[in-house]
Parts: structure tokens; sequence; C-alpha cells
């Protein structure tokens, strides 16, 4: 991804960029649903998003027309707490009427290659996202495609069994689907991202250099600086 091509917002308090992300995704979610009847969005998991669902989980938008699938997914129970499954559902998902067969949750407790199949059985029927979000890693990553990790970019979703953030075992996108999308909102803060964020920033071969959106992609970003 060529951040030359691209929108770095940096913003003052951490509140401030998530009120931002709240009015772009409704912005997404209304021109898509205008444009075609539905809004299909990509969750990130990890900590960075969780503020940001929970100001999802108040709005009052046209959720029928919406559509969830998820970047990746830790192989943990279905009920475990530290999937990222479990932490949209919670804050957000089970707080508004978005159908439920219209949530595509990653299988990851029948296994990373058995789940890995699975999902892409859903996501052979969404060609193209409307919005990716996307956290970042402090090395880098992005959903569970890690540095110096090899995977096969032409299927769609891959096993992960040897990440260095744990769990090991994980299901991701690859770069190559997440960038099969109209947009791409990454949601990166903390000073603990810095590292990252340079490297970014001087084009160095870090995965979240990997994707690129059709149209816009978007990094909001807050460090304590
Ligand atoms: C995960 C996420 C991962 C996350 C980044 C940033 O399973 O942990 O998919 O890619 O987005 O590691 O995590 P934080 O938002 O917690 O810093």
């Amino acid at each position: 991804m060529d951040l030359e091509n691209s929108s770095w917002l940096s913003f003052n308090t951490q509140g401030e960029l998530e009120l931002a992300a709240v009015r772009m995704i409704s912005n997404y979610a209304n021109k898509s649903i205008a444009e075609k009847g539905q809004f299909s969005i990509v969750l990130a998991g990890g900590s960075t998003p969780e503020n940001v669902y929970k100001l999802l989980a108040k709005q009052n938008f046209d959720w029928k027309n919406w559509v969830i699938y998820y970047g990746d997914e830790r192989c943990l129970s279905i009920n475990d707490k530290a999937r990222n499954s479990s932490m949209a559902e919670s804050l957000w998902l089970s707080k508004v009427n978005i159908p439920t067969d219209q949530i595509f949750t990653i299988p990851a407790e029948i296994g990373n290659e058995k789940g890995s199949i699975e999902y892409e059985k859903f996501l052979d029927n969404n060609k193209v996202f409307d919005l990716v979000l996307l956290g970042l890693g402090e090395d880098g990553h992005i959903a569970s495609i890690f540095p110096n990790q090899s995977y096969d970019d032409s299927r769609q979703a891959i096993s992960v069994v040897n990440a260095p953030k744990m769990p090991k075992n994980r299901i991701s996108l690859t770069p190559s689907r997440l960038s099969n999308t109209e947009n791409i909102m990454f949601l990166v803060v903390g000073q603990n991202k810095a590292e990252a964020v340079g490297k970014w920033r001087s084009k160095e071969n870090i995965p979240a250099c990997y994707v690129s959106a059709k149209k816009e992609l978007s990094v909001l970003h807050f460090d304590v600086n």
C-alpha cells in the first residue's frame, strides 16, 4: 500500500479518533445501503476497536442491512472471552438488530484448516466488502498476518499456527482478500505502535503495507506524543 494514496488522519485524543471512526463508518454504511441495499463490514479484533464498537451499539443505524464478517479469529472455544467475536458480540452486536444470519463468525473452534475452509464458503458469497476495519500490531501485523511468515495469498482465509501474538493458532483473511474491499479503515492508538507506524511511513516491508482499497484507505491515528 502506498501511503501517499491514502489519508492519514491524526487526532489529539483517543475519544476524538473514536467519534470520527463512527462518523466515517456511518457515512460508508449510508452510501452502501443507498446504492445497493446492504453494507458489508469486516471487523477488527484486539482492544483498539472496543470503544468504537461500544459507540456503534448506541447508534440508531439501519442495522437490518448490515452484514458482518471478521478479519481474523483466535482458535479458542466459541464462548471464550478472548475471541475477537466475543468482544464484538458483547460490546456491540448483541445490542443491535443485525439479523443473526447476516453475522458471519469465523468457526475457529473447529480448528485452523477446517475453519478456514468453512469460512471461505461464506466469503465466496461476498466478492467485495464495503469496509474493512484493521488494527495495527506493534510489529506491524494486521489481522493474523505477521511479519516474516509465509502464507498462501491466493486463498481468501488461511490457517495460522505459529502466531507470535497468543494464541498461536488463528484463522486470518489474507491480504489479497482484505484488499477486495471498497474501503479500509485502520485504527491505530498508542505509543506502543510508534515503531510500527515509523516503519510503515518509511515504507518498510510490514504486513500493514500488504493491503490496499479500491476507493479509500484511511489511517486514524492517535499517539500520546
Ligand atoms: C488480534 C487482532 C490483531 C490486532 C492487533 C492490534 O487477534 O489480536 O486481530 O490483529 O488488531 O494485534 O491489537 P490491539 O488493538 O489490541 O493493539
